[in-house]
């Protein structure tokens, strides 16, 4: 856990969800059609507004199903008090092991006390459950690497050399939402990586926001971007104009961009400046086709079910499931270092998105103009 989450280290309250496994995966197959013997699995994700997350429980959901388990999956609209509800519900049905993708991982808790109570056991997904012992494993992509993905693009596409004299280029910054674990890990990549280039003059903030606690987006809504750009614009914009925004995922960089027309870039006069994304979504890579968008950080989803459903079925086999990432405090959630499987993100623009995206089948050429 990054120093500002231990600041922020609240108990935990929790989620939980069951899996349902025929003796499939152990090929003893459920002759008995299937119920009696059934070991439920549930899936519980913090929401559908990004796609990704959609993603995540389709692929999970085949999966489990493929192995001839019954997945529930449950979505909490970014509302905290729905996902405890939800998984509450899901461990007094009697299930054995948790995927959670949590809403704010500071408030789980109690929950996943209850589902220890109860021996269930918990996989925390993509976003790390924080101040609980309860936690079993997680499984994630390497978050610091997004942010120093999205950095090193903006310095290599403004030409910046360490010890240069380039500039000064004026970046803003932006985070995600506060409560959401991930977001530690991103804006340390991120400014790790450009905090040379603020500190010896070649990229400035004109804003000045550059600490997280100034820059992070409320439940990662593109509207409250759009607002934060477009008061930005207006109060240090007059006479100068932006040529960089690190923005931290799809849907925060679409409503960025959305100011920015608004205030005429994108024309001759005026050219987009470099905003950065996450999640490879279907909409934000048609803006880096159309040049607005310039760059995306691409996350495997369907290779994170596969590691999650892979990790869940050990544990109900009583295996310990493969980690490569132990001891990396990024893991550490303030009770205990969890053991992970972190998977790498990939930064892709309109130089390899066909072969990154389309040729890997993870967007159909179809859904791109
Ligand atoms: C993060 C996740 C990102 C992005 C964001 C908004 O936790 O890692 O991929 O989707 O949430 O939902």
């Amino acid at each position: 856990m990054h120093a500002g989450g231990a600041a922020r280290l609240r108990t935990v309250t929790l989620a939980v969800l069951t899996l349902s496994l025929t003796a499939a995966a152990t090929g003893c197959g459920n002759d008995s059609g299937g119920q009696s013997g059934e070991v439920k699995v549930g899936i519980a994700l913090p929401t559908t507004k990004q796609t990704r997350w959609v993603s995540d429980g389709d692929n999970m959901k085949a999966l489990f199903k493929k192995q001839g388990y019954k997945a529930d999956v449950q979505y909490a609209e970014d509302s905290v008090d729905e996902q405890i509800k939800q998984v509450e519900k899901m461990i007094d049905s009697g299930d054995k092991l948790l995927i959670i993708g949590a809403v704010d991982g500071f408030e789980l808790g109690d929950a996943l006390q209850k589902a220890s109570r109860a021996g269930v056991k918990v996989i925390a997904y993509d976003r790390l459950l924080l101040g609980s012992s309860n936690v079993d494993y997680y499984a994630s992509f390497n978050n610091y690497k997004v942010g120093e993905l999205q950095a090193q693009y903006i310095i290599d596409k403004l030409g910046l050399k360490k010890g240069g004299n380039a500039g000064p280029y004026n970046i803003e910054l932006f985070a995600g939402d506060a409560n959401d674990n991930n977001v530690r890990g991103f804006f340390a990549g991120a400014m790790d990586t450009l905090s040379d280039f603020i500190a010896d003059g070649q990229l400035q903030v004109p804003s000045d926001q550059k600490r997280l606690s100034q820059v992070t987006t409320y439940k990662w809504q593109a509207e409250i971007a759009n607002e934060t750009m477009t008061t930005r614009l207006g109060d240090f914009y007059k006479s100068s104009t932006v040529d960089a925004v690190l923005a931290p995922n799809d849907g925060i960089a679409r409503g960025i961009i959305d100011a920015l027309k608004k205030d005429h870039y994108g024309t001759a006069g005026k050219p987009m400046p470099i905003v950065t994304g996450q999640d490879a979504e279907i909409d934000s890579v048609n803006e880096i086709i159309a040049g607005d968008q310039s760059m995306t950080v691409y996350k495997d989803t369907r290779k994170l079910a596969e590691v999650a459903v892979k990790m869940a079925q050990d544990i109900l086999s009583g295996k310990r499931p493969e980690t490569n990432s132990d001891n990396n405090d990024s893991n550490d959630n303030g009770n205990k270092v969890v053991p992970a499987y972190l998977l790498a993100p990939v930064s892709v623009d309109k130089s390899n998105y066909k072969k990154l995206l389309v040729d890997s089948g993870y967007i159909k050429a179809s859904d791109l103009n």
